[in-house]
C-alpha cells in the first residue's frame, strides 16, 4: 500500500491552525506561564529516562489539539503502521524502509516482499559480534602477527557521519582502539590520518552502501596504496574489511569474501549506523555497548509505534516543529546539546533531517507551494551561548531549539556539572521570559543603553532531558530524531527516504573530472568557465 497523499494545507485542521496563529502569534509564553499553573506538568512528557518538557513554546492546548488533529487527518497512524509492515513507502526508489528491524529482538516479524529479514540481521550481527571480539580481545592481528591499535572508517554521508558522531559521543565507553574516520575527497584529510597509522596494526572498514562512491573509493584506493608500500597483498585479507549492499564491487577492490559484511537496500545511508555500518563503533565500545546503542533505539521504536500521540515524543516533537515552520515561518532549528560528548550531533542530524525532508516536490510529484525541510545547525552549550546565541536572543529571526541535557556527568565533577547545568536551565529561561524595560532601568541602567540591553523573550525552546549519556540513552535520542523526521515528511506529503538533490553535483564533477584527465574542454557557463581556466592556469 503506497503512503497516504494528502496536500496537508487543505486539511480542515491546517486551515484552523491558520486562523488560531492569528490569535497566538503575538502572545507571549510568559503570559501562557502566569495564566496556567499547570502549564509546565501539561506540557512534559515522562517517558523512561527521559524527561521532556516542551511548555516553553508558543502553543496552547488548543494548538496541540489542532496539530494533532492534522496528524490524523495525513493518517500519520496509518504511514507510521505502513513503515513498520515493512511496505514500500521509499517509493521513488521502489524499497522498504526498515532501519527499525536492526534493533529489535530475534523473534520480531520484520517482512520485506514478505520474507522475515530477522535471521539475515542477526546473521549479520553475529558475524559482527565475532569480528568485534577477535579484534578488542586480540586474536584476530595484523600481517605481522600484532594486535590491532588502529581502525580507520572510510566512508562519507551516512556511512561516517552516524558511526563517526556515536563514536565521538560513547568515547566514555571506549577500549584501548583508536578510531579515526577519514570522510572527504580531500587528500589532506586522508593523509592526515595515514601520518598517524602504522600498517602493521590497522584495520581498516571501508563502509559504502553502494560500493561506488567516488570520495569512499578515492580514499580506500589511496589508502591501499599506502598500505601495499610495506606490505604483500596476501596482507589486504587481515587488514581490510568492507560493509555494502554491492558485493561484487566489494570483490573487485580485492576484499576476501568473508571480510564483507553485508547490508540491504532497504536501509537508508543516513539511518544506517545500526547495521554493519556500525562496525567502527561496535569496534570501539565493545559489542555489548553496540548492542545498548540498539536496545535504546528499539525502545524509542516501541514507545513511537504505540504511544498516543498526544504523549509520543516524536510526534508531538514534529508537530511542533510544523508549527514553527509553517505557520511561524521559521527557517532554522537549532540543537544545542549540554554535552561536549555530543559535538558532532548537529552535524549528524543535518544529513538525517535535510536529506531527508529537504524537498519541494510532493507525493503525486507536483511542485510544493509551502515550506518543507528546516535548517539544522547547533553546537554544543555552553560553547555556544559564546558564539551564537547573541542572534538566538535579540537577533530578528525566530530559531526555536532543542536542548538536550544530562542530569549525570559522566566524570561526576560536581562542581563543573552544577555550572554546566544551571546554563543549561537559565538559558531557556532567559529565551522564555527576556527582560523588560522595567527591569533593564532597575538595574540602574542609563536611559540610553536600555533599548539594547531589553530581551523580548518568547523564544521557544524544547528541553530533552536525560538522566545519563550512555549507549542506551544515545539510540533513543537519535531514534527520537529519526522519528520526527518520518512524521515531518508524512505532514509535508513529501518522501522522505530518497536524495536525488545530491546526484547533479555529483554528475558536473564527474564531466568536469573528466575535462582534467583528458585536457578536454565542454561548454560551461561564463562564471564556471573563467574559475576553471583561473585553476588550470594555477596548475
Ligand atoms: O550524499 C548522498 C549519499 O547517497 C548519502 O545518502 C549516503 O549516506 C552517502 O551518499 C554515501 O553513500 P554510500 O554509502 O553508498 O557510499
Amino acid at each position: 500500500m503506497a503512503l497516504p497523499n494528502i496536500n496537508p494545507t487543505e486539511t480542515t485542521s491546517w486551515k484552523k491552525l491558520q486562523e488560531h496563529f492569528k490569535t497566538i502569534s503575538d502572545v507571549h509564553m510568559k503570559d501562557l506561564f502566569a495564566q496556567d499553573e499547570e502549564r509546565a506538568n501539561k506540557f512534559t512528557i515522562k517517558w523512561d529516562d527521559f524527561y521532556v518538557d516542551y511548555s516553553k513554546n508558543r502553543i496552547t492546548e488548543e494548538t496541540l489539539k489542532y496539530l494533532l488533529e492534522l496528524a490524523d487527518e495525513v493518517k500519520l497512524k496509518e504511514a507510521i503502521n505502513s513503515q513498520f509492515s515493512g511496505e514500500i513507502i521509499n517509493q521513488t526508489e521502489g524499497r522498504a524502509v526498515l532501519h527499525m528491524a536492526l534493533r529489535a529482538s530475534e523473534s520480531a516479524d520484520f517482512k520485506v516482499d514478505g520474507v522475515n529479514v530477522m535471521s539475515e540481521i542477526y546473521e549479520v550481527k553475529k558475524k559482527i559480534e565475532k569480528f568485534t571480539n577477535e579484534v578488542v580481545n586480540g586474536h584476530r592481528t595484523g600481517y605481522t602477527g600484532k594486535t590491532f591499535t588502529d581502525i580507520v572508517n572510510i566512508g562519507i554521508g551516512g556511512s561516517d557521519l552516524g558511526p563517526a558522531m556515536v563514536v565521538d559521543s560513547l568515547q566514555y565507553y571506549k577500549n584501548h582502539l583508536t578510531t579515526h574516520f577519514v570522510s572527504n575527497v580531500d587528500g589532506d584529510h586522508v593523509n592526515e590520518v595515514i601520518k598517524k597509522l602504522n600498517s602493521e596494526t590497522t584495520l581498516f572498514v571501508i563502509v559504502s552502501k553502494t560500493f561506488t562512491t567516488q570520495e569512499t573509493l578515492s580514499n580506500a584506493n589511496t589508502i591501499k596504496s599506502w598500505f601495499l608500500k610495506s606490505a604483500e597483498e596476501s596482507a589486504i585479507a587481515d587488514h581490510f574489511v568492507a560493509v555494502s549492499t554491492n558485493i561484487a564491487n566489494v570483490k573487485a577492490f580485492g576484499i576476501d569474501e568473508n571480510n564483507i559484511f553485508p547490508m540491504w537496500d532497504w536501509v537508508g545511508g543516513r539511518f544506517s549506523l545500526w547495521s554493519a555500518v556500525g562496525l567502527s563503533i561496535s569496534l570501539s565500545i565493545g559489542y555489548n555497548n553496540f548492542e545498548n546503542l540498539l536496545k535504546g533505539a528499539h525502545k524509542m521504536d516501541e514507545h513511537f509505534k504505540n504511544e498516543d500521540f498526544s504523549q509520543n515524543i516524536p510526534v508531538v516533537l514534529a508537530l511542533i516543529s510544523v508549527w514553527y515552520n509553517n505557520f511561524f515561518k521559521a527557517e532554522s532549528e537549532a540543537i544545542i546539546p549540554y554535552s561536549q560528548y555530543l559535538n558532532q550531533f548537529a552535524t549528524y542530524l543535518q544529513q538525517g533531517i535535510m536529506e531527508s525532508n529537504g524537498k519541494s516536490i510532493d507525493r503525486n510529484g507536483n511542485s510544493i507551494d509551502y515550506q518543507t525541510g528546516t535548517i539544522i545547525w547547533g553546537e554544543p552549550g555552553t560553547n555556544a551561548q559564546h558564539a551564537f546565541f547573541q542572534l538566538i536572543h535579540q537577533g530578528t529571526k525566530l530559531i526555536p531549539a532543542d536542548f538536550i541535557g544530562f542530569a549525570q556527568s559522566l566524570h561526576n565533577n560536581k562542581d563543573h556539572q552544577d555550572k554546566l547545568m544551571s546554563n543549561f536551565f537559565a538559558q531557556t529561561e532567559a529565551l522564555l521570559n527576556g527582560k523588560t524595560k522595567a527591569e533593564v532601568l532597575a538595574e540602574g541602567t542609563a536611559e540610553s543603553l536600555v533599548p539594547f540591553k531589553v530581551f523580548e523573550g518568547n523564544k521557544p525552546t524544547n528541553t530533552i532531558f536525560i538522566n545519563r549519556l550512555s549507549p542506551e540513552s544515545l539510540g533513543k535520542l537519535i531514534a527520537m530524531y529519526e522519528h520526527k523526521i518520518f512524521v515531518q515528511g508524512i505532514i509535508w506529503n513529501i518522501f522522505s527516504y530518497d536524495q536525488f538533490g545530491v546526484e547533479l553535483g555529483k554528475q558536473l564533477a564527474n564531466k568536469i573530472l573528466h575535462e582534467f584527465n583528458n585536457n578536454a574542454d565542454s561548454a560551461h557557463d561564463s562564471s564556471t568557465q573563467n574559475l576553471l581556466n583561473y585553476y588550470k592556469g594555477m596548475l
